[in-house]
């Protein structure tokens, strides 16, 4: 233990890139290779093979499934998707029509905690479970119920005979008629789930352990997980990038857009990650799945800007230098975009894949038994002095 080594000596570490907070055996990157792995499984062929409950289980159990196992798991998460209805009829009142759904979100992870008052028994392992069925199973609800009450619609409740992702669906778009889920919809969703559900200590993971080492319930952790992600450094950026594409608008602006980015008064979107110095595979995915997507829908009119982008960047100094290469939210946002979701949905979409990973991190923390996290800092300020009576100021 080199503190017994070097009794006093810290490290200054702003951004903690060079620091190693945890020990984890959920999730494997190697940035320099641009490989993912989820319990030792390639992200490709999780990706191209598995569905995202399957991954849930595989994130928090660290095995696959078998049958009996993943039945088992699926029933559970089923008949966990309902919302108290006194949570649901006055949460989502109290807040304005056209508030951003990740501030819904954020707010109501929290609130739950307030009907599971048991959560708080982070010490039994079947407790903790037993809470991150409830998150998983309750995260579409609480994300299509934000959609629904920004657009005046009302709510619609969860089918227990349907697939997670057909569910989510259908809770965010029937309107009137039944929703029939399209199967490229239903499984770019399982993909886009996927490939969102872990990405080791990323800021939100590292949130969720650093808030859960207070001992806190997991709502609460969970909570703080949603807001870290919230920021455009981070779960903000997929809807940044449409923004962005948006503001670019036409072919012709992309070279001086590029110029402006390189001149430090712009920042490309969806490019450059603190682990990938490389292509981030799941962009490589995402990309690939945009086709199925597109050829229901048509494709999204920003896709022409997006792959000029990229092809633009990819062959500038600036970038190759740096090491900036599309990340999970370049493309992310165009497939949302075609399927219907609104921009500010975007990021919901994100937290709602990324609640295993959070949990799965979570859980394994308590099992360790960690410390509370508590870092040191660099003292910058004023050396001691005496108090100044107001009239002498
Ligand atoms: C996610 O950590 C994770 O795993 C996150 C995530 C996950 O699954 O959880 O992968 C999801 O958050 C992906 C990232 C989404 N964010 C964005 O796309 C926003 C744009 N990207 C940047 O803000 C930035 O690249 C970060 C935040 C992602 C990483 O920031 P770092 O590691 O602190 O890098 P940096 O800001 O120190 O940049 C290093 C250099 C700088 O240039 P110099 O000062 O050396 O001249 O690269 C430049 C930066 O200016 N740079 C960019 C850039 N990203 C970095 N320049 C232009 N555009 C960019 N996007």
């Amino acid at each position: 233990d080199w503190r017994k080594l070097l009794p006093g000596v810290w490290f200054h570490d702003p951004g903690l890139a060079t620091t190693s907070g945890a020990e984890s055996a959920i999730t494997e990157l190697d940035g320099e290779n641009g490989i993912l792995r989820y319990r030792g499984y390639p992200i490709e062929q999780l990706a191209e093979k598995s569905t995202f409950l399957e991954v849930s289980y595989l994130l928090l159990n660290g095995e696959l499934p078998n049958q009996q196992q993943s039945d088992g798991w699926v029933n559970e998460i089923t008949h966990h998707t309902y919302l108290h209805e006194k949570f649901r009829r006055k949460m989502y009142d109290s807040f304005h029509y056209d508030a951003h759904p990740m501030g819904l979100l954020c707010s109501n992870v929290a609130g739950l905690s307030t009907f599971y008052p048991d959560s708080k028994e982070i010490d039994d392992p079947a407790n903790r479970m037993q809470q991150a069925v409830r998150l998983i199973a309750k995260m579409p609800t609480l994300a299509t119920s934000a959609y629904r009450h920004s657009v005046g619609q009302p709510f619609v409740f969860p089918d227990n005979t349907l697939d997670y992702a057909s569910n989510f669906l259908r809770m965010m778009f029937e309107l009137g008629n039944p929703y029939e889920v399209d199967p490229a919809f239903q499984r770019a969703m399982e993909v886009l789930l996927i490939l969102h559900a872990d990405h080791e200590q990323n800021c939100s993971t590292t949130t969720a352990r650093v808030v859960g080492s207070s001992h806190t319930d997991p709502y609460t952790a969970m909570s703080a997980a949603c807001g870290a992600l919230y920021g455009p450094r981070h779960g903000g950026a997929n809807e940044a990038v449409l923004n962005m594409l948006d503001g670019i608008g036409s072919y012709e602006n992309v070279e001086p857009f590029i110029e402006g980015v390189k001149a430090g008064n712009e920042r490309l979107m969806g490019f450059g990650h603190r682990v990938y110095k490389n292509y981030d595979p799941r962009a490589r995915i995402i990309k690939e799945a945009a086709h199925d997507v597109f050829a229901v829908t048509g494709t999204n009119p920003l896709l022409d800007i997006a792959l000029k982008l990229e092809e633009a960047a990819l062959s500038d100094e600036y970038f190759i230098s740096r090491k900036l290469y599309p990340n999970v939210d370049f493309y992310s946002g165009l497939i949302y975009e075609s399927m219907g979701f609104p921009r500010n949905m975007f990021t919901v979409l994100f937290a709602i894949g990324r609640m295993p990973g959070w949990l799965a991190h979570w859980d394994e923390m308590l099992d360790q038994d960690s410390r509370i996290a508590r870092p040191r800092q660099l003292y910058t300020g004023e050396a001691e002095r005496d108090y100044i009576a107001m009239s002498d100021r």
